[in-house]
């Protein structure tokens, strides 16, 4: 009998554009980065036991923090979750498939490694296209979570996810940069009301069009649910120090290996900046930004922290965490 050890990491990272051939190496109990329209995902198919290990040790990963489930249709949502209330069937009918993680009460199929003992499960269902096709063939709910080294900003191409774990995973399935590029908004719904836990491209104007009795994490009171997990550790932090600022605030005293991004011009004098012509382009391209800045040293990135309403809010989130704010 063949014994394959899984301890190791200095793994043989298959790269493909099949997602055939991805989901084959997932069906077959190895851990898989795939795109999604937000950031790249590490998945494993949900009952492979020791596949889910895997994904916490190639990220170093903590382990009480739970796993998002991928799903690729309603049916497989019945697999792993059970109770949906009415708020989270509205929810999932305007925005699955999308940009949206539902925390949901958990099926008992579900096993522990994947929620962290959780009675909860996060539920997703990617809209990518390529996403679609890699869980309709995987044939099981994928638990993944963003495909990078833990608290390192989220990858948003099949290189950054490379660059993290060229040697840990055993493949990533290439497809195009994500187009959003800020992970999923998330949505406790396992309490008596829906509570914004994360914010993300579904904003909370549009959840509050669908449920307007939505709380959001900082307006609930001490019995409100348990915040996400995950939220307590630094995140989408680059190695440079960022400031958060308005464009016109940071004209004097720029360090010279410093860099910008934002939506209102950048300072005289700065080499590295990015402008970007709306929060969707700034979203998109924070993350991508943040890695560029590091492979060039860079020491300092001025950020413009946009307004708290639509997508700026999901923006304003990420900036706070990597700034040590939030
Ligand atoms: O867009 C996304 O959500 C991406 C793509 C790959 O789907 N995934 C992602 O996963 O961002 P991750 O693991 O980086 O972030 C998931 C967050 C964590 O903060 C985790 O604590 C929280 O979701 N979470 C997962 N299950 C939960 C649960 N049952 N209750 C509360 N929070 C949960
Ligand atoms: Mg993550």
């Amino acid at each position: 009998m063949k014994i394959v050890t899984h301890s190791r990491l200095n793994m043989q990272t298959t790269l493909t554009d099949s997602p055939e051939e991805a989901a084959a190496i997932l069906k077959s109990g190895r851990i898989v980065a795939f795109p999604t329209e937000t950031v790249y995902g590490l998945g494993a198919g949900i009952y492979h036991l020791e596949a889910i290990r895997k994904i916490f040790q190639a990220k170093g990963r903590p382990g009480d923090n739970p796993l998002i489930v991928h799903i690729y249709s309603l049916e497989q949502l019945a697999e792993v979750a059970c109770d949906i209330n009415p708020e989270a069937r509205k929810l999932i009918a305007c925005f699955f498939p999308g940009p949206l993680t539902l925390v949901l009460k958990k099926n008992s199929l579900v096993p522990d490694a994947a929620t962290a003992g959780l009675p909860t499960v996060g539920v997703r269902c990617p809209s990518n296209p390529v996403a679609r096709e890699f869980l309709r063939l995987s044939g099981c709910p994928v638990a993944a979570p963003s495909a990078n080294l833990s608290g390192l900003p989220s990858a948003t191409s099949w290189e950054a996810v490379y660059k993290d774990l060229d040697g840990k995973i055993d493949c990533v399935l290439r497809g195009n940069p994500s187009s959003i590029g800020l992970e999923s908004t998330i949505v406790d719904c396992s309490g008596s009301k829906p509570v914004l836990l994360r914010a993300g491209a579904i904003t909370f104007e549009q959840l509050q069009a669908v449920v307007p009795e939505i709380a959001t994490n900082s307006n609930t009171d001490k019995h409100a649910p348990p915040k996400s997990p995950g939220l307590k550790y630094p995140h989408y932090a680059p190695k440079a120090a960022i400031v958060l600022c308005q464009a016109d605030e940071i004209n004097g005293g720029l360090l010279p290996s410093s860099a910008y991004i934002g939506l209102s011009a950048p300072p005289e004098g700065i080499s590295r900046f990015k402008l970007c012509l709306n929060l969707e382009e700034y979203g998109r391209e924070l993350f991508s930004f943040f890695r560029t800045c590091d492979a060039e040293d860079i020491d300092t990135i001025y950020c413009e922290l946009p307004s708290n309403q639509g997508f700026g809010r999901a923006i304003r989130d990420r900036l706070m965490r990597a700034a040590g704010k939030k």
